[in-house]
Parts: structure tokens; sequence; C-alpha cells
């Protein structure tokens, strides 16, 4: 417990100003893992006395219970992140098995099929079935496409990493969804304050992390929202590697409600008729195979926020 004299110096003026205005008697530090969380300020109260030394140690002893009781709330969140990272790499590590398999038994005789039918089509006069055959080979590489998610999900490649900049990769995905964003009046914007934001990474795979990113938040908007993405450096309480950078993406399309939230990395959840569900499935290997961290963060009707940390190295 510290009086007024003997923490002034940790304030600053207009601060120092504010606690002889607001009469502020006794400076409490709140500590919590080592961190300086808070401060709890006391004024006199009416008696104008700046209370008995009784008052004084009852006080202590409540407020270091109430730090012990951050400690414990902070510890138990922690704590329940790693259970619930710790049970989705398990379940991704099984899945991702029985899909690699499944998806290289399905690839050969796709291309085989689709082979067919080009030869079919091509003798073909009559115009409807012509068109039939056009349908089919679109849907056949509909089902290739999905084969290819699921491959990049279940054998993510190892990152080749080399030194890449951040605001080139994001460029490189605007002109992918460049279509996609002026059909929908989606206002898109980017913000970094640095020239060239670089880290070591797999050039290639940010963007796929990226794209798909942007398409969610694309696919959330129903017309005329706003995405936008801001690149700063990583500096953060739970962030210990040296250097890197935070990267926010957020939009204000539909959100989504807490149960919806807890299931969006589960490959194939998805909520869209064509959708694949494996999306933030793969990227979340990417990001983890970086090094990094993802974090999404959602309310429904208001807009979705998704925060990547990447380090330097
Ligand atoms: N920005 C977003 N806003 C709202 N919902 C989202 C957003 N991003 C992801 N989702 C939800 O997570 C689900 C899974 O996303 P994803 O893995 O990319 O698969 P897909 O896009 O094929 O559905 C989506 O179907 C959607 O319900
Ligand atoms: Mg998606």
């Amino acid at each position: 417990m510290s009086k007024r004299s003997d923490v002034l110096h940790f304030f600053n003026l207009p601060e120092q100003k504010l606690l002889k205005e607001l009469n502020i008697d006794i400076v409490y530090p709140l500590w919590v893992m080592n961190k300086l969380r808070g401060m709890v300020l006391i004024q006199p109260g009416h008696s104008k006395r700046p209370g008995k030394k009784v008052d004084m140690e009852l006080l202590s002893i409540l407020l270091d219970q109430a730090m012990i009781a951050l400690e414990n709330a902070s510890l138990y969140e922690q704590q329940q992140e790693r259970l619930k990272r710790m049970y989705r790499a398990d379940r991704l590590a099984v899945i991702g098995q029985l899909a690699a398999g499944t998806a290289h038994e399905i690839r050969n005789p796709l291309a085989s099929i689709r082979s067919s039918i080009q030869y079919l089509q091509g003798d073909e006069q009559d115009e409807e079935k012509y068109r039939m055959f056009s349908g089919m080979i679109r849907e056949v590489d509909r089902i290739n496409e999905i084969v290819q998610d699921l491959l990049s999900f279940s054998k993510p490649r190892e990152p080749s990493k080399e030194k890449t900049n951040l605001t080139e990769i994001f460029n490189q995905v605007f002109l992918l969804v460049s279509n996609m964003v002026r059909k929908k009046g989606i206002q898109l914007e980017y913000h970094c304050e640095e020239e060239a934001p670089a880290i070591h990474a797999d050039a290639a795979q940010l963007e796929q992390v990226f794209l798909n990113l942007i398409m969610n938040a694309c696919e959330s908007i129903d017309k005329e929202g706003k995405i936008g993405i801001h690149v700063v450096p990583a500096a953060s309480d739970n962030w210990n590697k040296p250097g890197g950078y935070q990267i926010i993406i957020e939009d204000n399309g539909q959100g989504m409600k807490e149960e919806e939230l807890e299931k969006i990395f589960d490959p194939f959840y998805t909520n869209k008729k064509h959708g694949t569900g494996l999306g933030l499935s793969i990227v979340y290997g990417i990001i983890n195979k970086h090094g990094g961290d993802i974090g999404i963060e959602s309310t429904a009707w208001e807009g979705t926020k998704v925060k990547i940390k990447l380090p330097e190295e």
C-alpha cells in the first residue's frame, strides 16, 4: 500500500494533477502474473481521514485476495486455451490422414472421367447434349478443387521460407479478389505504416492464407460492406517471439454466434451452399507451420476480426 506522495513520480504531470484534483489518498497497484494490470485509487471518503491502521490492513488483505483471484482467472483462461489447441491439433491429425488417403484415390479416376467426357463432347452434334457435357466437366473440376483443398489441408507442405514482403503478398491477393470486391461494392482498405514489412515466410502459402481470409470476409458481406486490413509490428503480452508482425483482417459482415465460432476451424464445417469448410483448416495449418498464432473474434450481425501473428524468422 502506498501513500500518494510515495508513488507520485510514477505518474506523468497531467495524471499527478488529476490525482490531486480527485484528492486520491491511497494508490494500490494490482500486480497480476508479474505485470501491473491496474491500480485501485482510494479517496479519503466523507470523514476526511486517510483511514485507520486497521482499515488499511483490511483493505490490503482484500486487495491481495483480489489479485490472487485475478491471477487464477488468467491462469485458468490460458489453460483452457492450451487444452483447446491440443484437442484441435489431435483431431486435425486424424482427419488429415483419412482425407489424404481418400484424396489420392479419387484423383486418378477423376482425371480419366474428365478426359472421357471431353472425348465424347468432341463428337457431339446435339447442342443440348453438348451443354450437358460442359456441365459435367464443370462439376468434375469442382470435385477436383475440393480434392486439391483436401490435399493441402491434410498434407501441408513444409514452408520454404524466404525474405517476404507482406505488402507485396497482399497486393497479389487484392488482384485475385478485385472482381468479387467490385461486384459486391465492398470497400477494401489496407494500412501498414512500414514501407516493407518483411518476415521469413513462404510467400505462396501466406498468399493462400490471406486469400482464404479475405474471401471469407467478402462472402460474409451481403453487399456494400467494408474490409479493413492492418499490419503492425507484433508486440503483446502472450507473444514471446522477437520481431514479427500482427495482421488484422476485419469485416463488417454477418459475423458469427458463439456456437458457430467454436466450430470454424473444424475441417468440413461450413455454412455455405458451395463451401468446403476447409479454408480455415488450411489457414490454421500454414500459420502453425510458420510458428505463428491465429485468433478469431466475431459478433453476430456486426462482423468478424481475424488476428494473426507471424514471427520474423
Ligand atoms: N469473416 C467471416 N465472417 C463470418 N463467418 C465466417 C467468416 N470466416 C469464416 N466464417 C465461418 O466459418 C466457416 C468455415 O470457413 P472456411 O473454413 O473458410 O470454409 P468455407 O469458406 O468453405 O465455408 C464458414 O462457412 C463461415 O460459417
Ligand atoms: Mg472459406
